[in-house]
């Protein structure tokens, strides 16, 4: 890509100082990136001491058989008593946890002492169902408190959790389970979503009928909807039934460092999914570390909400293990911003007076398609600092978020980080860092992160390449489930000593790194580099156009050429001088070699639930060919939508 280009995307360039009140009393300054630095391993054992281990740690890394790492290997430690016990012990047994808002409006807050019997009593339920350490148990429920119970309750007992998001079919439950030889399931009856409720029980019945998932003995089932489910007798049993006659007390084994934690299967937008493998030591040290330092958590006075579901890394790293571990009072929602009202977040956020909020780009960008006037209903003053995380958040959307959120007071922290990575890795820090929109900006104290070229050279300032991290890191993660040569040829293969994270990368000319998106977003366009997220970025930037999704589309003159649907905001109209103008604007913010050659106005795009865009199915529309896999699409009628666009679609050629 060229340099003009990224100039241009940078030259809306404002940089925000933290507020003053922040920096004074910030969790973590500046001195931490010194310390960091000048001893990366002596720092994460000192991070490991915010944990309470049965057995300290004397060794930090054993990196001696690369890339397999331990960390804190002699130490032994139970995950659950971290989150847990360890918060009542201290005296906070009174404290708020989890503050639960059902989608329907009902509502349940659940102390840290109650969350503790809650805990106890589901242990001790899955060990009489016969789950032992190291056992694999599915979690299949929605957004409801039995999910951090349940997660909790595996942690507590050894047994590695595989959360499989609820909205997944019963065909990719299927697979996880297989994989994973998962030998429990704990799902629900059902949840509530758009005013619906909406059945999971039928999705594990079904998923059980396939080869590979034989060794599923119990399916323990939470009652949310109370809608009629289909029952096997001998394998199915109630929560109800089963956890609420449980002694309230457990006591917590203590394991190893390295026991394994949990399973996640990555989204994969192509190929079998990857079980993602994360342990328990150094994945809670760098949660808890990255919460307190990122969100700058005062466990006493903040209200701490993240919006994603804990089918996804973001909702077991910062609903769960993070939060928990440093003992925050936390929101957990059910349903979707827009139920009943596209206020309902808001109302949230003013109802428990939040005051942290981590979200995702592309819920940021619906709300600014429904109109700032609907924030602007409710009193927003608790927050204190907003977080993003997924995907890069386009200058225009992190700006919407600080203005119309925030009140322009607040910081906003653009977090990079993966599945695989566990946690934070680059993130401004609130007190320290003037942010700038859009750009992730420096890996945390403690993270070694950094660009490179093909060659594996360390690009210059203002250069472009390929985003590394250059040690290992306490959250990363050990292994891809049952398959360490693919773990080995994914990660480690790319560049020798090296993890590719396969995100293209800039750094500007202050060293600050911009995450460009997937390498594989990268479109080749008569020789010149460019990436899918600046073109999107800058036609985001035209004040009609709500979101926008590119990409390369084969080209016989120029190799690709740029195909880009955009969705309009709310008042404006599709004429036909509106193409011609978005095609101006980009041309004019980038440069004409970035002008699309194909513009498509369309009401949805094709997002993974996670909220990716599925670029692969919008190529194929591009490309005039049939539809590959859309079975991880939240919606796949947005297909058939975006398809009807097609013949005579407006497009121009030039
Ligand atoms: C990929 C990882 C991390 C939890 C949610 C997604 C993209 C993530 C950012 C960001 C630019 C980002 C990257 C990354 N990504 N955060 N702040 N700026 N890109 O987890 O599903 O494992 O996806 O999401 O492309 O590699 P995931």
């Amino acid at each position: 890509m060229s340099n003009k280009s990224l100039a241009n995307l940078m030259s809306e360039e404002r940089r925000f100082p933290p507020p003053a009140e922040l920096a004074a009393h910030a969790n973590v300054t500046e001195s931490a990136y010194a310390a960091a630095e000048a001893d990366r391993l002596g720092f994460w054992a000192e991070q490991a001491r915010r944990l309470s281990w049965s057995t300290e740690p004397t060794e930090t890394l054993d990196w001696s058989n690369p890339p397999f790492a331990k960390w804190f290997a002699d130490g032994k430690l139970n995950v659950a008593y971290n989150c847990v016990d360890r918060h009542v012990e201290a005296g906070n047994g009174d404290r708020v946890a989890v503050h639960f808002e059902g989608e329907p409006g009902d509502s349940r807050s659940l102390t840290y002492a109650e969350l503790q019997r809650e805990v106890s009593r589901a242990a001790h339920a899955l060990t009489e169902l016969g789950v032992n350490k190291g056992d694999r148990v599915a979690v299949y429920l929605p957004m409801i408190p039995e999910a951090v119970i349940a997660m909790l309750a595996c942690a507590r007992i050894g047994a590695p959790h595989s959360v499989v998001f609820g909205g997944f079919s019963a065909d990719a439950l299927a697979t996880r389970i297989r994989d994973a030889d998962a030998r429990v399931i704990i799902t629900a009856d059902g949840g509530y979503r758009r005013g619906k409720a909406t059945a999971l029980k039928p999705a594990v019945d079904e998923a059980l009928t396939r080869p590979g998932t034989e060794n599923v003995r119990s399916v323990l089932v939470v009652r949310r909807t109370e809608q009629d489910t289909d029952w096997t007798e001998g394998r199915d049993v109630w929560w109800h039934d089963i956890v609420d006659r449980q002694p309230a007390e457990h006591t917590p084994e203590a394991f190893d460092a390295e026991h394994p934690l949990f399973i996640l299967y990555t989204s994969g937008t192509t190929g079998n999914p990857k079980g993602i493998l994360h342990t328990s030591g150094g994945y809670l040290t760098q949660t808890a570390y990255t919460h307190h330092a990122v969100f700058d958590l005062k466990p006493e006075s903040d209200v701490y909400w993240c919006t994603a579901d804990v089918g996804w890394v973001t909702g077991h790293s910062y609903i769960v293990y993070g939060p928990l571990a440093n003992g925050a009072t936390s929101v957990l929602y059910e349903g979707t911003p827009d139920s009943p009202h596209k206020g309902r977040w808001w109302e949230i956020v003013q109802k428990y007076g939040v005051t942290l909020l981590y979200t995702a780009p592309t819920a940021i960008r619906a709300c600014m398609k429904w109109g700032d006037d609907i924030p602007a209903r409710f009193d927003l003053s608790s927050l204190r600092i907003l977080g993003s995380v997924g995907e890069p958040i386009n200058p225009e959307a992190w700006i919407w978020y600080r203005e119309n959120i925030g009140a322009g007071r607040t910081p906003v922290v653009d977090t990079w980080w993966q599945t695989e990575t566990g946690a934070m890795m680059i993130s401004p820090l609130p007190g320290v860092t003037a942010t700038k929109p859009g750009s992730a900006q420096v890996p945390l104290p403690g993270i070694s992160a950094t660009v490179i070229d093909d060659e594996a050279n360390e690009v210059p300032d203002g250069g472009g390449g390929y985003l590394v991290l250059t040690e290992p890191w306490p959250s990363m993660l050990r292994t891809i489930w049952g398959d360490d040569q693919r773990f080995r040829d994914t990660y480690w293969a790319r560049f020798e000593h090296r993890y590719f994270a396969g995100d293209g990368a800039k750094k500007d000319q202050d060293g600050d790194i911009w995450l460009l998106g997937r390498v594989d977003d990268v479109m080749l366009v008569s020789g010149h580099n460019i990436s899918t997220t600046e073109v999107e970025s800058a036609l985001v930037s035209h004040p009609k156009v709500a979101e926008a999704a590119v990409v390369g589309a084969t080209d016989p003159q120029t190799t690709q050429s740029i195909c880009a649907f955009v969705i309009l905001r709310g008042t404006a109209k599709e004429d036909d001088g509106l193409v011609e103008e978005l095609r101006a604007h980009v041309s004019k913010q980038l440069g004409p070699i970035a002008k699309p050659k194909r513009i498509l106005p369309v009401a949805e795009l094709p997002k993974t639930r996670s909220g990716k865009i599925m670029r692969r199915l919008l190529r194929d529309v591009a490309e005039n060919r049939q539809l590959g896999d859309v079975t991880t699409l939240t919606d796949s009628s947005v297909m058939d939508l975006i398809q009807t666009k097609l013949p005579g679609a407006a497009s121009s050629d030039d």
